[in-house]
This record gives structure tokens, sequence and C-alpha cells, in this order.
């Protein structure tokens, strides 16, 4: 599985400590950035994540910003993406189980580095359950096409 990371200024510090996780871990990713804290707009980074998942490049995203609000917002806009901003175990747990969310966002704000970590593991090493769940995310899907 290959991941794509991305944050913007106030999620950079998390980012960092995501992208070290995954290096020690032995997982692929890709780092869309930013690079550094200085100010940097939310929405670019989100675009810039996500587009590696719709191109089918990576599998999931992973995207950090103050508060996991902005950038969860500006991901949801990609179409084909589902994601959750989450500051606890269960519901980056659940997201994956019943909605098939294919980006984790979480705010630097917000959460500690290590309760960060544990969402990151249970996001990307829980499958999607299917069943009643696929069918409510073929109608997330019909939602999308309708407002394009
Ligand atoms: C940046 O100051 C901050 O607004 C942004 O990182 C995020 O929290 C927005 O939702």
């Amino acid at each position: 599985m290959k991941i794509a990371i991305g944050s913007d200024h106030a999620g950079f510090e998390l980012k960092e400590e995501i992208r070290k996780y995954l290096e020690d871990k032995g997982y692929e990713y890709v780092d869309c950035g930013v690079y550094n804290t200085d100010s940097a707009d939310y929405p670019v980074q989100a675009k810039l994540t996500c587009d590696k998942i719709i191109s089918g490049e990576c599998d999931r995203g992973i995207l950090c910003c103050g508060t996991g609000i902005g950038i969860s917002i500006a991901a949801n806009k990609v179409k084909g993406i589902r994601a959750a901003c989450c500051s606890d175990y269960f519901s980056a747990k659940y997201t994956r189980l019943h909605n098939d969310a294919n980006v984790l966002c979480m705010g630097n704000r917000v959460i500690g580095k290590g309760e960060a970590l544990e969402l990151v593991e249970v996001f990307l090493n829980t499958e999607f359950e299917g069943g009643r769940h696929q069918r409510r995310v073929d109608l997330i899907t019909a939602l999308e096409n309708e407002n394009q």
C-alpha cells in the first residue's frame, strides 16, 4: 500500500512525525508537502495529495492542518475522496469499516503525536466491511455525481 501525505504550515510538524513513522515502518509514501512552516493554504496540499489517490498512484492519504477540519473539507471536494477528520481511535477505525474512507485528516493543534500515530496505524490496517455499508458509500458517490 502506498500512502500520500500532506499538510499546511500548521500541520507540518505532525505530518513530519507521520512521515518518519511511515518511513520507520517501511510503508511506501509520497510527501506532497509542505516542506517547512512558511504560511500555506491547505486546499492546495489537499488537492495535491488527493490527486495521488485519484490517479491510482497511492491507495490512501493522510492530511494534517491546525484542526484537521479545513483540509478535510477541501479534500472532500475532490471527486472520489472520502476524507474523515478524526481525533480518536474509534472514529479512525470505523471510518474505514463503515465509510471506506480513503483519507485520514488530523489536527496538529488538536491531537498528540502518540495518539495520531495510533490513528494512522488503525486507519491503514482496517479493511472496509462492505455489505450494507457499500450501499451507503454508493449513495455518497451518487450525491457526488448529482452535484457536479
Ligand atoms: C491555519 O492557521 C489554520 O487555519 C489551518 O491549519 C486549519 O486549522 C484550518 O482548518
